[in-house]
């Protein structure tokens, strides 16, 4: 019998600190970690349709990772705590499943865009198509979709930091289109360079990680990352279209591959263009303020601070709960002390 009081209170985001859980969750990330005493545990991501939830396992480490694969289903037993103002559990006890268990599907464990990825990608392209005259440009453009459209509908945004969702990759790219709309209007830039640059800037985020089973850098990802990636495939693809200006293709080409901003950031060049500074700007934008809005709000809401976010280096204020909004505050148990 199930511990939990309605199949509901199963769902990873459902589950609250204290619970009980006696479920199959999907397997989408291993990792073996050191203890401070030397000895080892696993630290596990779970996942289920609703979304994904860290789990470690301190004991019976070397069984476990015998037993576990990436991409799995397991049953497993624990609890829910609450570490570094996230959810995690703690798990008891985990096996594989065997015919048995029918009280599961698989559709429970596929993971579900939060919009209408292929709404939201049409209406990108008709966006481009609406602002670009360039032949060249347009015949591209149908390049990337006859190619591409499947997998950058549904591709993640990142592996972890910013739109690691089902569709981020598309979210990311058609906000920053908006942003480009703008910048280039207000400071006379080349529209339909800044445009395309945006399209392509993150199209090696296909190839530099995948998303399933579970996620994980590819050999080519960690060998070449995704500006060089994408700076071929851009190659490839304009290497179709007859007659694609040189000039053109060594600017767009150059957004590509300085769109870090930095040496030290991952891009071989600095932007040296105009426009390559601004798809810059707009991507740490998107990419910033994306991390700042999932961070406020999965914050836990009788914390006043999030935890400590490393991609900016601060932990973010969130105004507390609503529900405290009268300025009495539960006591958080010392979370608000630094914990370094
Ligand atoms: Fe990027
Ligand atoms: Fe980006």
């Amino acid at each position: 019998m199930s511990l939990f009081e309605s199949v509901k209170d199963r769902y990873i985001k459902d589950l609250k600190v204290g619970a009980k859980v006696d479920w199959y969750y999907k397997l989408a990330g291993i990792s073996k970690k050191t203890k401070r005493d030397g000895g080892l545990y696993l630290a596990l991501e779970l996942m289920d349709k609703t979304g994904k939830i860290p789990a470690k396992v301190w004991d019976n480490v070397e069984a476990c990772l015998k037993l576990l694969q990436e991409g799995k289903v397991y049953r497993l037993t624990g609890s829910v705590n609450e570490f570094m103002s996230k959810k995690e559990i703690k798990v008891d006890g985990i096996r594989a499943i065997n015919p048995m268990d029918k009280d599961f599907s698989e559709a429970d464990f596929v993971e579900q865009a939060g919009f209408d990825t292929e709404t939201l990608f049409n209406g990108m392209i008709d966006t481009l198509k609406t602002n670009i005259e360039n032949p060249h440009l347009l015949q591209l453009i149908d390049l990337f979709v006859q190619r591409y459209k499947e997998k950058f509908k549904t591709h993640y945004g990142a592996q972890k930091i910013h739109h690691a969702y089902l569709g981020g990759l598309l979210k990311h790219t058609q906000s920053m289109l908006e942003l480009a709309l703008f910048v280039a209007r207000h400071y006379s830039l080349d529209k339909e360079l800044l445009l395309t640059g945006v399209l392509f800037h993150d199209i090696g985020k296909m190839f530099e990680f995948k998303i399933s089973p579970a996620v994980s850098l590819t050999a080519e990802g960690g060998l070449l990352g995704h500006l060089i990636i994408g700076s071929r495939i851009f190659t490839e693809l304009s290497g179709q279209v007859k007659g694609f200006p040189e000039d053109l293709s060594l600017k767009i080409g150059h957004l590509i591959i300085s769109h870090h901003g930095e040496k030290e950031f991952g891009s071989p060049e600095v932007p040296k263009i105009p426009e390559a500074f601004a798809l810059h700007a707009i991507d740490l934008l998107d990419s910033k303020l994306n991390i700042m809005a999932e961070a406020i709000g999965s914050a836990d809401s009788k914390d006043l601070f999030t935890e400590y976010l490393y991609p900016l280096g601060r932990r973010l204020y969130t105004g507390g709960a609503q529900e405290n909004s009268g300025g009495v505050r539960e006591d958080s148990g010392g979370a608000q002390e630094d914990s370094g």
